[in-house]
């Protein structure tokens, strides 16, 4: 069959839209491979010139149903050997993820709601993912997923909310997307392409800490770990929340009825001990370094120079972000070796600061007897050339 494809001949020439459309599609797709041909879709005779490539015999299909569309595309992207013999590196699976999740259930059962392949990639302009403008794109991703759940009408049969796209936009990782983070999570760095499944409560904390390895270990480490698991909490989101994940400096630790540790605690005599605990040090560590930072913002504002400032910053910041990330642990120990690199880049950037301020006092003083001395030969110069002058009018020599 290969190098004939009379199917696409004469559909190009064909003057109904509908009829013609799928051929010029194809023709830049990624099927455009002759191997797979139209017929790789709908079966029929792609060596028959007449229509009597319809071929019902050899199974062709005019307009698969929303139930077969999986079975025919995912009949081969399943199929290793085919695939590999035309992209080595396309991987396999989608078919079987896909037929395991809910999309793809509903639509096995021929439910129009729910997404097929050919609802997400397109049917003749299936393009590879990496092309900006394929559905499945990572910029347009959300759009796709976003279409449909955001739509109240269409998912008004299922119990389900249709505010992730709007909570998502709103959120830390929504903005970062928008600023064009590389890293920042859009709908299926979450949940998967083909799964497309909400993390359960036990696997959450695996699917944020793919990126927040760090925050996932040192939560690991916390009593909140099993805690959580005994009592089906959904480990990362029960604290930060799911789609609309905010910065992690609105959460407040401590006691007071609007932080976060007292909705759950209030009654809980250990952890509300250690809220205040962790509260008060985080508090404490955290004027220090305000302090130091306002001393060297006042430094700038009066134009002095502060070699090494920007570097004694940085070290600060670091030091910063280690101690929230260690605030996972409950642990107010841990929090002692971050809180000593705090206060060491404090007395750092303080150091730098007055050692500015020395230096420039003993320039100041030096330029004043600088001044003081030029002034008094200015003046003993003055009196002597006054001097000179009246002795020249006198008419002495
Ligand atoms: C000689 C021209 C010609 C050839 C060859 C041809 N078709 Fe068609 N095809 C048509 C015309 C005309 C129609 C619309 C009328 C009809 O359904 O017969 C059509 C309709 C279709 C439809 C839509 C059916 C519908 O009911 O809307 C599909 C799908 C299709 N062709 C696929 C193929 C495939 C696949 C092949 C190759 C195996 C092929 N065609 C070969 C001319 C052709
Ligand atoms: C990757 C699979 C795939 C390939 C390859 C493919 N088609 Fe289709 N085609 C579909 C699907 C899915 C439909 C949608 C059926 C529907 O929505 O009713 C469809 C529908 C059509 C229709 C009906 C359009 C309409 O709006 O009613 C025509 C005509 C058609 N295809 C022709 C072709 C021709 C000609 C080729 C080769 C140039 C081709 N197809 C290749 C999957 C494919
Ligand atoms: C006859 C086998 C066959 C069928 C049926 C088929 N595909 Fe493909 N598809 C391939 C092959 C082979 C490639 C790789 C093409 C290449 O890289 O040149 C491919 C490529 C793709 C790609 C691009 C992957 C990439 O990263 O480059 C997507 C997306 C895709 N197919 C989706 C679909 C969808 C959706 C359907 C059903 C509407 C479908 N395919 C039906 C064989 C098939
Ligand atoms: C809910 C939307 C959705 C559905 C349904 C869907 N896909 Fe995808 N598909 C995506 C997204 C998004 C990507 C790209 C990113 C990724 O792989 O995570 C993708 C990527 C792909 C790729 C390229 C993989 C790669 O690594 O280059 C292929 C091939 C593919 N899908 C085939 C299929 C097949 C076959 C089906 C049906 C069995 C299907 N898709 C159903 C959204 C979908
Ligand atoms: C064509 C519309 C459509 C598109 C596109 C779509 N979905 Fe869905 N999705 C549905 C429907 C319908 C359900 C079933 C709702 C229910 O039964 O509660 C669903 C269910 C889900 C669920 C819940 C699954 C479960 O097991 O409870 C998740 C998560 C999900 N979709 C994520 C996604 C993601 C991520 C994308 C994009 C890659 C996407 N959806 C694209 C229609 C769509
Ligand atoms: C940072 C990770 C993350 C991102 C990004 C994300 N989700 Fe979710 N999503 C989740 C988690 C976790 C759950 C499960 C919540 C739970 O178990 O309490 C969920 C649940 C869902 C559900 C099930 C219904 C519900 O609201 O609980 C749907 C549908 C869904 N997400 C769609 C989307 C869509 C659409 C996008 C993109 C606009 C998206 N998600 C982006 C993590 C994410
Ligand atoms: C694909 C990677 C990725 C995944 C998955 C991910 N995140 Fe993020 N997250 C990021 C990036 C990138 C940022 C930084 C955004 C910025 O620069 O402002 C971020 C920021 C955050 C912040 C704000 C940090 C701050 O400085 O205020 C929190 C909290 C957060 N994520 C929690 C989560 C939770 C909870 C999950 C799982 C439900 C999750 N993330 C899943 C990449 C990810
Ligand atoms: C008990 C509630 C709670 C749980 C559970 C929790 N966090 Fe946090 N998280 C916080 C608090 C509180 C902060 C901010 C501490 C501060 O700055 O005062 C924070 C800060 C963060 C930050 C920003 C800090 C940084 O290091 O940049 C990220 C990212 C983050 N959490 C991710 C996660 C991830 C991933 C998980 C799951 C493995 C998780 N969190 C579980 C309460 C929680
Ligand atoms: C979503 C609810 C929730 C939030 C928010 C929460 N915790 Fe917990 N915490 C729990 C659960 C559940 C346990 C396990 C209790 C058990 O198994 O008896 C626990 C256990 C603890 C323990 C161990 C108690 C022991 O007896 O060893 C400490 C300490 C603790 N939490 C401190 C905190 C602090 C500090 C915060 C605020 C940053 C916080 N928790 C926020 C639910 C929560």
């Amino acid at each position: 069959m290969e190098g004939i494809n009379t199917c696409a001949t004469c559909h190009a020439t064909l003057t109904d839209a509908k009829l013609r459309g799928p051929a010029k599609d194809y023709v830049t797709s990624a099927h455009r491979d002759e191997r797979i041909g139209c017929v790789g879709c709908h079966k029929g005779d792609p060596r028959d010139p007449t229509v009597g490539a319809h071929a019902r015999a050899l199974g062709f299909i005019a307009h698969p149903a929303q139930s077969e569309v999986a079975g025919i595309c995912g009949g081969c992207h399943a199929d290793a050997d085919f695939i590999r013999h035309v992209n080595a590196r396309l991987p396999v699976g989608q078919y079987a993820l896909y037929s395991l999740s809910l999309h793809g259930r509903l639509a096995a059962g021929g439910d129009e709601r729910a997404p097929t392949c050919a609802t997400c990639h397109g049917k003749h302009d299936v393009l590879p993912p990496a092309s900006p403008k394929s559905p499945v794109n990572r910029a347009n991703v959300h759009k796709l997923c976003g279409g449909c759940h955001s739509d109240a009408k269409r998912m008004s049969p299922y119990q389900i909310r249709t505010d992730q796209l709007s909570k998502w936009e709103k959120s830390v990782h929504g903005l970062a997307f928008k600023k064009g983070n590389p890293n920042a999570p859009t709908c299926n760095s979450c949940h998967g392409a083909h799964s497309a499944t909400p993390p359960d409560a036990s696997s959450v904390a695996r699917a944020c800490g793919r990126c927040h390895e760090e925050e996932l270990a040192l939560f690991e480490q916390s009593p909140h770990s099993k805690g959580f698991r005994r009592r089906g909490l959904a480990e990362c989101v029960a604290c930060h929340s799911n789609h609309d994940v905010a910065p992690a400096s609105s959460l407040h630790v401590g006691v007071t009825p609007d932080a976060m540790c007292t909705k759950c605690h209030a009654n809980d005599e250990k952890p509300m001990k250690v809220a205040d605990t962790i509260a008060g040090l985080l508090r404490g560590a955290r004027d220090r370094s305000a302090a130091a930072r306002a001393t060297l913002a006042r430094a700038r504002d009066a134009g002095l120079v502060v070699p090494g400032s920007s570097f004694a910053l940085d070290q600060l910041s670091t030091a910063e972000l280690k101690l929230r990330a260690v605030v996972h642990t409950l642990d107010p120990m841990r929090l002692e070796a971050p809180i000593a690199s705090i206060d060491r880049a404090v007395a750092e950037a303080e150091k730098l600061v007055s050692d500015v301020e020395t230096t420039r006092k003993t320039e100041r003083r030096g330029y004043y007897v600088a001044l003081t001395v030029a002034g008094l030969l200015f003046l003993s110069l003055l009196l002597k050339s006054l001097e000179l002058d009246r002795r020249r009018r006198q008419g002495t020599p």
